[in-house]
């Protein structure tokens, strides 16, 4: 069967009680199970990997290669700042989906430029952690699971 990556940056795990204005009150062990959930009905395996280390999910990235089929990322604060991300996904050439909870483009300035816009095959943000499951979605799609 198929997998799918799924990395979260620096402050995700803390969603729930993380200004919950912006990022609502679902945890990201919520989202995890929501994903896991959606995985089985799409017939794809998840692996759901959390970091607050840039190094770390570099590394991550690496390590997809070959282990699966597609990376959904929110890269959280490194999306705005992380050139070792942008050329950690270039190096791979895996398809990776760009995820944001949060509509980045209607927030501050500086969330608008995303280093990982340009290597990835598409972007979805502002849809909270619904995002998560139209990620996967997509991601099966490209990879020809899934209707
Ligand atoms: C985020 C948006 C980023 O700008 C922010 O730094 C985050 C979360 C989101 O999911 O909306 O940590 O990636």
């Amino acid at each position: 069967m198929h997998s799918i990556l799924i990395l979260n940056g620096p402050n995700l795990n803390l969603l729930g009680s993380r200004q919950p204005e912006v990022y609502g009150a679902v945890t990201l062990s919520d989202i995890e199970t929501m994903c896991r959930s959606h995985s089985q009905d799409i017939g794809v395996n998840v692996e759901f990997l959390q970091s607050n280390h840039e190094g770390e999910l570099v590394d991550a990235i690496h390590a997809a290669k070959g282990t699966h089929a597609a990376i959904i990322l929110n890269a959280g604060a490194y999306t705005h700042s992380s050139i070792a991300l942008m050329d950690a996904i270039a190096s791979v050439e895996l398809p990776v989906i760009e995820l944001h909870l949060s509509n980045i483009h209607a927030r501050e300035e500086f969330r608008h430029k995303s280093f990982i816009a340009p290597v990835a095959l598409g972007q979805i943000c502002g849809f909270g952690a619904q995002g998560y499951t139209l990620a996967l979605d997509a991601a099966a799609r490209h990879i020809g699971v899934a209707s």
